[in-house]
């Protein structure tokens, strides 16, 4: 089996009647998404969806699952999503898919955040692999981007073909290439402080639990782990 549909496979156990469940973006929530429709198919479970995309919305539809409003369902139980990268003490990078400030306002309220990947996403530090995401908007984003640049990175308007990526929001994304980030809550804050900035793809002390679909099977990794 896929390593992202093995790990995925493991986080829908967690799902169960009567829940709140954020839907999470990108392949690998996707794949989460189609296995909980199975779910509330095959089980006849009562559950609300809440999504963290536009996609996430219409798949979540497409395979049956009720969905609602982060703002009529506040609590969240547990939200399955992805990661782009997975550092030490569980903090993330996320955004390469465009989601990144839905899945942080749905984070943010959920009680149990489960993020699916393979092996490939896990890394030393942050930034190892990864540029950072970062939602800006679109008033004077050159700017923004200067003063992003100024944080030590070298921020690259997202495009597709010819004009810039638009998120679901109606921003932009600049996507930001570090060395290293050797402190990602500081420079959390850092990032956020630069007006224009709407939000970047950091996730700090938001995840729960981390699920690795590898070649050897399921591993879980929990806060206290050290990668
Ligand atoms: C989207 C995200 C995704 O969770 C992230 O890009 C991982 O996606 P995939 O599972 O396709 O590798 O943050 O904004």
């Amino acid at each position: 089996m896929d390593h992202k549909e093995m790990a995925a496979r493991e986080a829908v156990k967690y799902i169960e009647d009567g829940m709140i469940v954020g839907l999470g973006s990108g392949s690998t929530a996707s794949i989460a998404i189609k296995l909980i429709g199975e779910k509330v198919k095959g089980e006849g479970i009562d559950i609300i969806g809440i999504p963290t995309s536009r996609a996430s919305d219409l798949l979540g539809r497409a395979v049956g699952i009720k969905i609602g409003e982060l703002d009529d369902h506040p609590h969240v139980d547990i939200t399955i999503d992805g990661a782009d990268e997975v550092g030490p003490r569980l903090n993330l990078v996320k955004g390469l898919g465009g989601a990144l400030l839905r899945e942080k306002i749905v984070a943010a309220a959920t009680q149990l955040e489960l993020i699916v990947v393979d092996e490939s996403k896990l890394v030393q530090f942050i930034g190892q692999k990864s540029p950072l995401p970062v939602e800006i908007a679109k008033f004077s984003h050159k700017t923004t981007m200067l003063r992003l640049a100024s944080l030590g990175c070298s921020p690259v308007l997202r495009m597709i073909g010819d004009a810039p990526y638009v998120t679901d929001n109606g921003n932009y994304i600049a996507d930001c290439r570090f060395q290293k980030i050797a402190d990602p809550a500081a420079m959390e804050i850092k990032i956020d402080h630069i007006p224009g900035v709407v939000e970047s793809g950091l996730f700090i002390g938001l995840t729960s639990r981390v699920i690795v679909g590898s070649p050897s099977g399921i591993r879980i990794l929990e806060k206290q782990c050290m990668l």
